[in-house]
């Protein structure tokens, strides 16, 4: 097989995203529409070439890949003009493959049928009958053989009429391409240099243009403004929900489900609606995730449940475990198996033993809790002294009573017991009760407001 040059074209500005930011840099999913795209072009391409020109370094330094060919298009002359400026960067014997930088979710077997007919014919382009094809070039045939294409401003009565359409994907035998963009002028209403010109000279020249009909209008969508951004992610969203389903994994409503990363999950599993996948997320075998849950590079363990509106981020969870409504697991937090943690409790870089619970209203922070302890309800850990965070250790089967301040850096003993309402400043000694209280007392017989 010849050796294939991929071309991305990345130069435009995208005026109608309205964005201080060039529109392949938008985002679908966790990726950049660029991305996107070269993720594709890097698995089908020896070379990758993107053609970029409005805001040039943004687009460059976005990208994390040494081997990509960087190629300037200094005045957007249009998508002919764009190619060329890739020309001198490519070998004769070689097969180009071009692509459109806001055209993200082409699929890679597409690219490869692509390639397989530019082989057999010298170029193949890729198509698709729309039931609105406004705005795209048309593709003109004359007894079922491609001709030319058309642009939109360009096009009579009788072309606008055509339903297929020009996608933008064209695999050409390299040697073909620069004899072609040779002879491509701007005669045209936009006086731009189209690169669908190409397609009418090899005609022109004896050659039969390779036909692929795309039958998914998603693969082929660009990108232009921020509806058909939003468009394409449900699109893609969706996609991926519906792939999840068919490997085991209930979703509950696959429209109200958004994975922006990867998710592996075990046997059993079930998603409710509004969760957010982010990052790296792996689930164990029968998790049950509760509506309004956002879970970010964490790891969850078997048969946890994860109750409603709860945050978990950069954390492992235990088995039988059980977390929320309402609760929120901040970074490096581990916490063991069979642990309770309930609502409007924060965690913060702390580990929580098994068995142990912490069910109603607390704050911990940079804490070790041991096995076994319970965390009462309002018990904060000071950990922050306005300089300096300090460590709070609770010992197995610690008891600490609700609304209980632990002043860092401390020690709580192993099955010590906090008085409820303290404020511990000192070491709490093992197996026994410490309180911090004033003691209660009555100060004056037959006072009310009232009488005062
Ligand atoms: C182009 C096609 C049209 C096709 C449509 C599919 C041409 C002449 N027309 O039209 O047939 O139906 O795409 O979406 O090719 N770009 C550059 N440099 C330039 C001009 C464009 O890098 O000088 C890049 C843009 O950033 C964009 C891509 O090329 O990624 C397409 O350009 P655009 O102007 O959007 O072409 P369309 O008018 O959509
Ligand atoms: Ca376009």
């Amino acid at each position: 097989m010849s050796k294939i040059h991929g071309i991305i074209l990345a130069a435009g500005e995208g005026t109608r995203m309205n964005s201080d930011m060039p529109k392949v840099l938008h985002r679908l999913s966790d990726k950049t529409l660029l991305d996107h795209v070269l993720i594709k072009a890097r698995n089908v391409c020896k070379q990758v070439h993107i053609v970029y020109g409005y805001m040039g370094e943004q687009v460059m330094s976005s990208v994390n890949d040494s081997s990509i060919s960087w190629v300037h298009q200094s005045e957007q002359l249009g998508t002919g003009h764009a190619v060329a400026q890739v020309i001198p960067h490519i070998d004769n014997d070689s097969i180009s493959l071009i692509m459109y930088g806001d055209v993200p979710l082409i699929k890679e077997s597409t690219l490869n049928e692509l390639i397989v007919k530019a082989e057999e014919c010298g170029l193949s382009l890729l198509s698709i009958d729309l039931k609105n094809p406004t705005g795209y070039g048309r593709i003109i045939r004359t007894e079922g053989q491609i001709m030319a294409i058309v642009e939109q401003k360009d096009a009579n009565t009788e072309q606008l009429n055509i339903s297929e359409v020009n996608t933008g994907f064209i695999a050409i035998k390299s040697k073909l391409l620069k004899k072609y963009l040779n002879l491509i002028g701007n005669d045209n209403f936009q006086s731009e240099l189209y690169l669908t010109d190409i397609i009418a000279l090899a005609v022109d020249d004896g050659r039969m243009v390779g036909s692929v009909i795309s039958t998914d209008r998603f693969e082929v969508a660009g990108v232009n403004d921020k509806v058909q951004l939003a468009e394409l992610e449900r699109a893609l969203q969706k996609q991926q929900a519906l792939d999840f389903m068919r490997q085991g994994i209930t979703i509950k409503d696959p429209s109200r489900f958004d994975c922006r990363g990867t998710l592996s999950f075990g046997k059993d599993c079930t998603i409710d609606f509004n969760v957010l996948i982010d990052g790296k997320v792996e689930l164990g075998e029968k998790v049950s995730i509760s509506p309004n849950c956002i879970i970010k590079n964490s790891t969850i363990g078997n048969n946890v449940e994860v109750l409603p509106n709860t945050v978990i981020e950069d954390a492992v969870i235990g088995d039988e475990a059980s977390i929320g409504p309402f609760a929120r697991i901040r970074p490096q937090t581990e916490i063991g198996n069979n642990v309770k943690v309930g609502n409007f409790v924060e965690i913060k870089k702390s580990r929580i033993g098994n068995n142990s619970k912490a069910s109603h209203l607390s704050y911990i922070g940079d804490t070790t809790i041991g096995e076994d302890v319970n965390i009462g309800a309002g018990v904060i850990t000071c950990n922050y002294d306005g300089t300096n965070k300090h460590k709070t250790d609770i010992k197995d089967g610690a008891f600490v009573g609700s609304n209980s301040q632990l002043v860092a850096p401390v020690v709580i003993g192993k099955n010590a017991t906090i008085g409820a309402g303290s404020t511990i400043t000192k070491d709490a000694p093992d197996g026994a009760l410490t309180l911090s209280r004033t003691k209660q007392s009555t100060l004056k017989k037959g006072f009310s407001p009232s009488k005062k």
